[in-house]
């Protein structure tokens, strides 16, 4: 017999207000039911909502997630939320805006006891499994660009309703976390890691192969977008943000794709 879902009670509104987080000044807009807060951000970004804007929902009915998946939480038992961030740095910086909001994260859930680590790019994980998923989407407007990060963390989420076997929620570890506070943390750290990374760009490298429990030496295969995958063992973080993998056929680096961390058995 399954366990019943546990009390759940809405974020407290009232408390997100005033928040900020180094050079960010966050706008906090919860929502009851959205079919997405990528979708809902993307569209004030659009329209020139300021670096800062958060919309966050307790229910999304058509969340997005990455590779063109779907994302999917029961009512309040997640943190679903969208940043609009306006990153003032060379192109050629954006790819690691997906990275830096997962050390964001992984930062968030240590501070509230949780042993997260990351599986590159940025699948937050609690004992090898998925607690949080991130969708980094960029989104033109007459203010310039600005980079949508979409955040979704299963807080209180049981075993039953998780999607994928795969996956692990806060509560499945045995913290009990509130959600408005890990809310609050999770922007304050996200702020702080941001205004850290415009300074100094270069330093994120470290941090991130610090929380990272793909490199080094990791024996994984690659899903890429194109539907082949590559076997090998990671060696480092490139300065691009990309995985390099040691192959058969030499090294090789992969900007977009899904990491499976092998066992030797499972290769
Ligand atoms: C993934 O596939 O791992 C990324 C999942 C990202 C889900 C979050 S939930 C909040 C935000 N809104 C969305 O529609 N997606 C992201």
């Amino acid at each position: 017999m399954s366990d019943a879902a546990p009390p759940r009670p809405p974020l407290d509104s009232t408390s997100l207000h005033g928040l900020t987080g180094g050079r960010v000044s966050y706008d906090v807009e919860v929502v009851a039911a959205a079919p997405s807060t990528n979708a809902l951000a993307a569209a004030r970004a659009q329209g020139g909502a300021a670096e800062g804007l958060v919309v966050t929902a307790e229910h999304q009915t058509a969340g997005r997630g990455r590779l063109d998946r779907t994302w999917e939480t029961p009512d309040r038992a997640a943190l679903t939320l969208s940043v609009v961030l306006r990153p003032d740095v060379e192109p050629a910086l954006w790819p690691w805006l997906p990275l830096l909001v997962g050390v964001s994260v992984a930062r968030s859930l240590r501070a509230v006891g949780a042993a997260a680590e990351l599986k590159w790019p940025n699948d937050v994980l609690l004992d090898g499994r998925k607690v949080c998923g991130i969708l980094v989407e960029r989104v033109e407007s007459t203010d310039g660009p600005a980079a949508v990060a979409g955040i979704g963390i299963n807080v209180s989420t049981t075993a039953e309703e998780l999607p994928i076997e795969a996956a692990t929620s806060l509560a499945l570890a045995g913290l009990d976390v509130d959600r408005t506070a890990l809310l609050a943390t999770l922007l304050r750290t996200l702020g702080e890691t941001y205004t850290g990374w415009l300074a100094d760009p270069a330093a994120l490298r470290a941090a991130y192969a610090d929380l990272c429990a793909t490199v080094p030496g990791r024996r994984v295969r690659v899903e890429l977008p194109d539907g082949t995958s590559v076997t090998g063992t990671t060696r480092d973080i490139a300065e691009s943000g990309g995985l390099v993998v040691a192959t058969e056929r030499g090294d090789m680096t992969v900007n977009a794709g899904d990491v499976v961390h092998l066992r030797t058995a499972e290769e």
